[in-house]
């Protein structure tokens, strides 16, 4: 378990044990973080699990593959160096400590 912070759709800060292994997506969701809909259930193809990061922890993340980037690029809410589908980051122990703040649909 590693302490992930997290900011919901309301701006209310909160702090969970997420569970290495998991993606961020799972673990968000494993804690009633429902304002997160991830409507296709984690196969890259929805954009509902969009997250954004700050600097220190978007450089703690995995490289991207094509397909989120491309997802991401169409969402409204894009910002580059930010944002990340929460379902295609599976968290690991260098991930303590990391804010996550779940965007805005579209
Ligand atoms: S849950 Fe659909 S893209 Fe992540």
């Amino acid at each position: 378990m590693v302490k992930i912070s997290v900011t919901n759709l309301a701006g209310q800060k909160s702090e969970i044990d997420a569970e290495v292994g998991l993606s961020l997506m799972e673990n968000l969701r494993n804690n009633d973080f429902d304002d997160l809909a991830a409507i296709c259930g984690g196969c890259c193809s929805c954009c509902t699990c969009h997250v954004f990061l700050d600097e220190d922890s978007y450089a703690k993340m995995p490289e991207m593959e094509d397909d989120e980037q491309y997802l991401l690029e169409d969402a409204e809410a894009y910002q580059a160096g930010s944002s990340r589908l929460s379902c295609q980051v599976e968290v690991d122990d260098s991930m303590a400590g990391i804010k996550v703040t779940i965007a805005p649909e579209g």
